[in-house]
């Protein structure tokens, strides 16, 4: 009785006056620029849907990237151009459910921001209001200078998105390296110190040589994050399917395919079917649920009533 009471006492003191707001352990913009500041790699991950956002959250990755490739690599599409808003915010609210630790970047799709700033701010505003993204991306530089300056004005951090466009691939003739000349790295390198006037905070730099990225790095203040541009950017970004092997498809030259989960997952799936036609699967007793043998037999005799 007497240890009862001192519990409850304990817990009574326990309880606060007013309830305190949850703290977010989200890293931060800051978080990243710390390790640009120390010259550290930033490291960044894609994730697309709850299952990747988890392996993201408890990897050692610095960022996630809720990338719009999302739309072939979860949804099947050709390109980036076939996803509507609403297919990508379906998968941003799932992967965020998933996602408690990291900074989150989330694209703006094609044909969600292009037009207005006023359609960008709506669709940022959007993707800012499920509570954990923390920076908008936007492919493109000039042509999109009110929807940067915009979604600065009302408190957003962008990350810019200059070389390869993935959805600009019409216009580009294909998914190419871009910058290969003096006379198109100059263009980038325009780009990207125009994108670091309007004042974003983190810049992607997609498929061009390495050297460009370097000078691009140098050049500006603020943490460039490669994908297939070299070591000499501030940090890196790949796709999570491609890092783990998630799909057959053969992955660009950049990318450094850790694991294989595509044949991983149809091995085991043809284990699983294996087992089950020699009779190995499921195991009596290990993987069944059991009744009590008096049970069984009452269970016989009423049935055999009812027939
Ligand atoms: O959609 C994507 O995966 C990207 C990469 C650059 C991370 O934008």
């Amino acid at each position: 009785m007497l240890l009862l009471f001192k519990r409850a006492i304990r817990n009574y003191s326990q309880v606060p006056i007013y309830p305190k707001a949850k703290v977010s352990r989200q890293s931060t913009l800051r978080t990243l620029y710390s390790k640009y500041q120390d010259r550290k790699p930033i490291s960044v991950i894609t994730a697309h849907d709850y299952i990747s956002g988890k392996y993201a959250n408890e990897s050692e990755a610095d960022a996630v990237i809720i990338g719009d490739s999302l739309s072939m690599i979860n949804l099947g599409y050709q390109s980036t151009l076939e996803m509507s808003f609403e297919e990508f915010y379906y998968c941003c609210k799932a992967t965020c459910r998933a996602i408690d630790r990291k900074f989150i970047i989330a694209d703006l799709p094609f044909g969600t921001f292009e037009t207005s700033a006023e359609e960008c701010g709506r669709n940022a505003i959007k993707l800012m209001k499920l509570g954990k993204v923390q920076s908008i991306k936007l492919e493109g530089s000039y042509e999109i200078t009110d929807q940067v300056k915009k979604l600065i004005d009302i408190g957003i951090p962008v990350t810019g998105h200059v070389g390869l466009q993935p959805q600009k691939f019409n216009a580009l003739g294909g998914y190419r390296v871009q910058g290969k000349t003096a006379t198109d790295a100059i263009e980038i390198f325009r780009q990207a110190k125009y994108l670091q006037s309007l004042g974003v905070s983190l810049l992607v730099l997609e498929a061009i040589p390495s050297e460009v990225a370097k000078i691009i790095t140098e050049e500006l203040n603020l943490p460039t994050i490669g994908i297939g541009a070299g070591k000499y950017t501030s940090g890196q970004v790949l796709v999570q399917g491609d890092v783990l092997g998630m799909l057959s498809n053969k992955p660009a030259k950049f990318v450094r395919q850790y694991k294989n989960f595509y044949q991983e997952g149809i091995d085991g799936i043809n284990q699983y079917c294996r087992e089950l036609n020699s009779d190995k699967y499921p195991e009596e007793g290990t993987h069944t649920y059991s009744m009590a043998p008096e049970e069984v037999k009452n269970l016989i005799e009423r049935i055999k009533s009812e027939k």
